[in-house]
């Protein structure tokens, strides 16, 4: 697939809670090559940092032509990325990795998403109902106000919610939720990105009840593009980069 190095304008910076933010970018050309679960890679000039910084792609609008990125802080180069001001260009590359495969028509999809791994599962909702009537998403934190765009995913299925204090939805994880525990042999696929704890239980429980489950990893990332090998993941067919071969895996390929 191809790739673009592109300055990409800046169009909106939104702080939607107190480290994390939405960032839409504009581009010249068309958008329709970037699928659910891929990545960009942002070069964060103003913050002196020399490596890339990779962002999962939380929402497309081709019409737009505009890619919507979530950003929590975790460093300089995140900080400084979300002081950047509506009209500045940045750096990006993209798309980059392996996305989820897209359902079929008869699927029932269970998207189940924690902290800000629920950025890809954001733009998988969407696509995935053009796919199907039939998509459901669990989203879990720590409490009511981590949330993230809760509101935007009820536009594509039905949604619950846990969180840890109980401020919200369920008191405890995604995997306390009633509809995962009572219904989950119902959905034939299953797709899962956040915490490592919450996916290898999501994996696992999909791989007893043989149902179809793919788990978007995160990595440190230095290239990006299978140079570094700081990325590697071992999986069942070898060690394998997270960001050419992955970052979406199915779960009868990873270790668990
Ligand atoms: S980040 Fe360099 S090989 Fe994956």
């Amino acid at each position: 697939m191809k790739k673009y190095n592109e300055k990409l304008l800046l169009l909106e910076n939104k702080q939607l809670n107190h480290d994390n933010y939405r960032l839409v970018l504009q581009a010249e050309r068309d958008l329709s090559e970037i699928f659910p679960g891929q990545f960009v890679h942002i070069k964060i000039e103003k913050a002196g940092v020399l490596l890339r910084r990779p962002f999962s792609v939380f929402d497309v609008n081709k019409e737009k032509r505009t890619i919507s990125l979530l950003i929590k802080i975790f460093g300089k180069g995140s900080k400084v990325l979300t002081t950047c001001k509506p009209g500045e260009k940045i750096d990006v590359i993209y798309p980059l990795g392996k996305g989820f495969t897209m359902p079929d028509k008869k699927d029932k999809i269970l998207l189940v998403g924690g902290g800000v791994g629920v950025a890809p599962l954001f733009f998988m909702a969407k696509m995935s109902g053009i796919y199907s009537k039939n998509v459901s998403v669990i989203i879990g934190a720590k409490n009511q106000g981590e949330h993230i765009s809760v509101e935007d995913y009820k536009l594509f299925g039905n949604f619950y919610f846990a969180t840890e204090d109980g401020s919200v939805g369920t008191k405890g994880f995604v995997t306390d939720v009633p509809e995962y525990i009572d219904h989950l042999s119902e959905y034939n696929k299953i797709y899962t990105c956040g915490p490592s704890p919450m996916m290898k239980a999501i994996v696992k429980e999909a791989l007893k009840r043989d149902i179809f489950c793919e788990a978007s990893l995160e990595s440190k990332m230095a290239c990006g593009i299978g140079i570094c090998l700081c990325c590697v993941e071992k999986t069942t067919t070898g060690n394998r980069c997270v960001c050419t071969e992955g970052p979406v895996f199915n779960a009868k390929e990873l270790t668990w």
